[in-house]
């Protein structure tokens, strides 16, 4: 099965995947640091996992994901893929999630809301020369200018995302990056040298 394929089924079935412009900027990333050993927290249909996978035989992809129907999805399109031996998909939620590796890079990709709990409890997980990216840092612009929504919820969650990249920008432990001119804003993490 073509990448092109899974984009397109999962963009038909309406199930969130990278934009472009931030896919690339991660599989460059990836590319340009020699990143080998991954942790995805967010499989929808296993897109991004695949891409990461096919950058390099010798990288390999943990990622999880709660959704039955994607997790299943995922499963499948790993092995139309033939990347079973490059892709471990996890089915279960990442709050219960634990596994004793370490990574050099930690994708994080799922409840945007739950990014700080998700640094602290993977934390471990990271090589100390290691890296974590966080997707929709703009939240579609709406963290910079939070009157594009008058939803309730989509507040408190543009809130949670602007108060995250505070508290890490204030945290003496990282240095960090965010760029919020490439997909929907990404945010890329490492531990102080
Ligand atoms: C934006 S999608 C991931 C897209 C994927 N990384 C890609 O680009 O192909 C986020 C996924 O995270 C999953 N998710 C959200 N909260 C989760 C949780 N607490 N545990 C596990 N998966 C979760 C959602 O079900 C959804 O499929």
């Amino acid at each position: 099965m073509k990448i092109e394929e899974i984009k397109k089924d999962a963009e038909n079935e309406h199930i969130p995947i990278m934009l472009d412009g931030g896919l690339q900027f991660l599989l460059d990333f990836i590319k340009e640091k020699d990143l080998k050993d991954i942790l995805e927290l967010g499989t929808a249909v296993g897109y991004s996992a695949i891409n990461m996978a096919l950058l390099d035989k010798a990288i390999h992809v943990d990622t999880i994901e709660k959704d039955k129907e994607r997790y299943l999805k995922a499963k499948d399109n790993i092995q139309k893929a033939r990347l079973e031996s490059q892709i471990t998909a996890y089915y279960g939620v990442i709050e219960e999630f634990t596994i004793n590796k370490k990574y050099d890079l930690i994708f994080v990709d799922a409840a945007k809301a739950q990014y700080q709990r998700y640094m602290e409890r993977f934390l471990d997980n990271l090589k100390m020369t290691g890296y974590m990216i966080f997707d929709n840092m703009n939240f579609h612009g709406m963290v910079k200018d939070p009157s594009l929504t008058h939803n309730r919820n989509t507040k408190m969650l543009v809130k949670k995302i602007a108060s995250f990249q505070h508290f890490v920008q204030e945290d003496e432990r990282f240095d960090i990056i965010l760029k919020e001119d490439i997909g929907d804003g990404i945010l890329i993490l490492r531990r102080k040298k």
